[in-house]
């Protein structure tokens, strides 16, 4: 696996009249071509934070306070997007970057047709192209969304919830990007149109092999469609590795926790379990482990649930990676075992 963007140690915090909010903390991870990375994690965890740093597009009051976004392009050739300047950046913004940003569907201009929308987009990055020939390669990405190329000549009232969503993915693919970044693409779409619009994301994954980030809070819409995950608490990442592989065995507490949450069609919802307890809040220094005052390990008195074990993580076998030290000995301990 070859890799498309690199994140490394990026910090990204709000400067805000009561303190210093560290929306994301020291966040590294590797994205891969070709891939479906899936990150998780609940409301106010960073994730479309995390987003706009991968984008420079950080507003303030927050700012990237350190790390470094490297991009490989066709040649494999390294490059920091965070040092680049807006002209510079805009040449990988939208043509080998792409998002569909969450509640997007709003940002669609009332008083402009769907056409309009395309055009536009094209024209603010490749100024000579000729409206026919953008007109027919939307007529092309609509498509892919499976969308009647009518909609062209609509207004954005004039398409469902859904049907905007549709047009913002495919928005998202006019300039051919290698990768698409994808913040809450189906929160707040009934559970049908969410499936219909994973299913053609997939499809659209298979036939262009274009790289695929979801961002969401719900684990359970996603799971079928990603090929890794990424898990996010607080600001930090907590565990990643392959999907089956951290569904077969979670590596970190919160992970079993998202998991003992989700319901299932032939479940006994009483079975299921909340996590106890409320993320916490990010204008704070940390003397200890983010997560230990919900940690089943820490409250039971087996984790001393230390700070500084915890600003790194821990591989527990090739691909998968923990925060939490104490799970990462004990897995990492009986695979030893097992194997002797
Ligand atoms: N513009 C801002 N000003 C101040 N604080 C912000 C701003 N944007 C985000 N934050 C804070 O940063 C933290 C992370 O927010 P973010 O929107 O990245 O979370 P999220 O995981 O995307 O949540 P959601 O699932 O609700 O979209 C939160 O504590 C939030 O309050
Ligand atoms: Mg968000």
């Amino acid at each position: 696996m070859k890799p498309l963007i690199e994140v490394k140690n990026l910090t990204i915090e709000f400067f805000l009249k009561n303190g210093k909010l560290r929306a994301c903390d020291n966040v590294s991870f590797t994205i891969y071509k070709n891939e479906v990375l899936g990150i998780i994690g609940e409301s106010g965890s960073g994730k479309s934070t995390l987003a706009s740093g991968i984008l420079n597009l950080v507003q303030s009051p927050g700012k990237i306070t350190s790390g470094e976004v490297y991009y490989y392009d066709e040649n494999d050739k390294k490059v920091n997007l965070l040092e680049l300047n807006t002209d510079e950046f805009n040449e990988y913004r939208w043509k080998e970057i792409a998002t569909v940003f969450q509640a997007a569907q709003n940002a669609l201009n009332p008083v402009l047709r769907i056409k309009e929308h395309f055009i536009e987009t094209v024209l603010a990055h490749d100024s000579g192209r000729p409206i026919e020939d953008i007109i027919k390669k939307a007529e092309e990405v609509l498509k892919y969304v499976r969308l009647d190329t009518n909609v062209l000549e609509y207004y954005p009232h004039q398409l469902s919830g859904g049907m905007k969503q549709r047009v913002l993915i495919a928005l998202s693919l006019i300039l051919d990007p290698k990768v698409i970044l994808l913040d809450e693409p189906t929160t707040a779409l009934d559970v049908i149109t969410q499936w219909y619009i994973l299913d053609l994301l997939k499809d659209i994954h298979e036939r262009l092999g274009v790289t695929l980030i979801f961002l969401t809070h719900d684990i359970s819409v996603i799971s079928g469609v990603i090929d890794r995950i990424a898990v996010m608490y607080a600001g930090e990442l907590v565990e990643y590795g392959k999907v089956t592989d951290v569904f077969e065995e979670p590596s970190h507490p919160y992970t079993k926790g998202l998991l003992n949450a989700i319901p299932t069609l032939n479940d006994d919802v009483t079975q299921r379990k909340a996590i106890p307890g409320n993320p916490p809040n990010l204008i704070q220094e940390f003397n200890e482990c983010k997560f230990s005052p919900r940690c089943s390990i820490f409250l039971d008195g087996e984790c001393k649930g230390s700070r500084e074990k915890t600003k790194i993580m821990y591989f527990v076998n090739d691909t998968k990676c923990t925060r939490c030290y104490e799970l990462a000995e004990r897995l990492t301990t009986v695979k030893t075992g097992e194997g002797a």
